[in-house]
Parts: C-alpha cells; structure tokens; sequence
C-alpha cells in the first residue's frame, strides 16, 4: 500500500504516511473502515488518485455530532471566518482517533491548545475546565451531603 511506508510523500514532499498499527487501534480502524470510506473521493478501482483530495466530512455518518458542533463556540467562531478556532480534527485527531471515554481528554489539554492570542488568553487552562468533571462532581456531592 502507497501509504506504508514511513517516509511516503506526494508530489509536493508533504508526509502521506499513514501509521497501519496506529489506525488499526483506532475506533475507526477497529471497525475496520476501508480508507475509502472517508476518503470518499478515492475509488480503489481507479488508482492512482488525485493527488489533492477533499477533506473528509465527518458528517457522512455523524450528522448529530457535526450538528451539535454547529452551535459551539468553536462551530460558531469558525463559521465566522476564525481559522484558528478548532474544527473536529483538532481535537479528535484523524487516523487515530478514539472513542470519546477515552484518551481525547488528554489529546485535547495536551496538544490541540492554539497558540495564546487575545482571542484564547481568556481561554481556561482546558476546555474541559469549564464542564463540571465526572469526579469533582461526584465530591462535590459528597461534601454537600457530608454538610447536612
Ligand atoms: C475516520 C476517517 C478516516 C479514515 C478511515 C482514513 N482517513 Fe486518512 N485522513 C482523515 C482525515 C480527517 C485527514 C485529514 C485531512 C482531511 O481532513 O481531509 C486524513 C488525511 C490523510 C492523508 C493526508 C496526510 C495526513 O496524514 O494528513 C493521507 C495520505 C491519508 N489520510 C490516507 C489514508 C489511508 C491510506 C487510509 C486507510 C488506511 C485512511 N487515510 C483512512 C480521515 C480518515
Ligand atoms: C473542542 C473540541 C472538540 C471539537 C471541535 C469536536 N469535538 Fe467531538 N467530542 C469532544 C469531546 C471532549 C467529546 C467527549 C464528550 C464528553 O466527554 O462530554 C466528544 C465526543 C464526540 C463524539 C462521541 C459522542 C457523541 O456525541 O456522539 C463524536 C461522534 C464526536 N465527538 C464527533 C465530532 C465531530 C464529527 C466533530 C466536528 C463536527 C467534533 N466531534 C468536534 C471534543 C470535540
Ligand atoms: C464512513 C463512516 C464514518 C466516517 C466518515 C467517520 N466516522 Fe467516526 N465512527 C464511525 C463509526 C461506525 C463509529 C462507531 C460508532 C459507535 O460504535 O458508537 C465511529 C466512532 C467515532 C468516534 C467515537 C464515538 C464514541 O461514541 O466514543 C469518534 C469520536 C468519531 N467517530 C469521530 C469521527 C470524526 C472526527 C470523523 C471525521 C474526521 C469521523 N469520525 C468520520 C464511522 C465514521
């Protein structure tokens, strides 16, 4: 597969490599989605394809989720004109991604964090931070039933 290799580029020398291990292990990889399936654009009859492709459009099979993610402050900024604010790859990924219990938590305060600007300076230390976390909650509960 053209893709295998560790150092696979395309005409322009940009990286087309894509890690097998990595994808396998992926909620999506798991399920054993064919490239194709995402890559819509790519017809395995009619190789070699296109260089350029279109962007995947998780929509095809997340309607509710891209629907939901038109009406946060990421999908409104965006919508907006603002590149930087994050679109699904950002904080997903894109051959790796994992279910949402899992490690996206992580991928999102550790990585996807734009550089500091005015726009992201009020921004707080994690998104997440501003969503009542599964523990906190649970001790908040607990030291409120502990009060009375
Ligand atoms: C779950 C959907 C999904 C599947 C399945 C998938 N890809 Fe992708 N791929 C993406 C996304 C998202 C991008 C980022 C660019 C974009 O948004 O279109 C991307 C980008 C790429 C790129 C451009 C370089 C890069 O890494 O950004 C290559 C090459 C590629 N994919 C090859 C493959 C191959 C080969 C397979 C099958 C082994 C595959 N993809 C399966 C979603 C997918
Ligand atoms: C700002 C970061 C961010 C962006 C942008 C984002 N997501 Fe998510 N997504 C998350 C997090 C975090 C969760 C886990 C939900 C939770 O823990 O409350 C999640 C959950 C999900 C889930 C599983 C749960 C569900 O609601 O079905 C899917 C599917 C999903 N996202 C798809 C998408 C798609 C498609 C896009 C783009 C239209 C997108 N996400 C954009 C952060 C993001
Ligand atoms: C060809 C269909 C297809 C495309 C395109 C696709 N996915 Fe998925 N995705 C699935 C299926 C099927 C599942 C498994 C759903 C399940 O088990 O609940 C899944 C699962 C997920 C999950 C985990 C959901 C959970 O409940 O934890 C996330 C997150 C996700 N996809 C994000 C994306 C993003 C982001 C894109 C675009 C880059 C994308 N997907 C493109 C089919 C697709």
């Amino acid at each position: 597969m053209c893709h295998a290799a560790a150092d696979a580029k395309g005409a322009g020398g940009k990286s087309i490599a894509v890690d097998g291990a990595k994808f396998g292990a992926s909620v999506h990889g798991e399920l054993k989605l064919k490239c194709t399936d995402c890559h819509a654009d790519v017809s395995a009859d009619r190789l070699p394809h296109p260089e350029k492709l279109k962007p995947v459009n998780c929509a095809t099979c997340h309607e509710k989720a891209v629907k939901e993610y038109a009406g946060t402050v990421h999908g409104v900024a965006r919508k907006g004109g603002n590149a930087v604010a994050a679109t699904c790859t950002d904080c997903h990924g894109t051959h790796d991604i994992a279910r949402a219990k899992g490690p996206i938590r992580a991928r999102i305060t550790r990585t996807s964090r734009p550089p500091a600007t005015s726009a992201t300076a009020a921004m707080p230390s994690s998104p997440r931070a501003s969503f009542p976390a599964a523990t906190s909650a649970a001790n908040s509960t607990t030291a409120s039933t502990a009060k009375r």
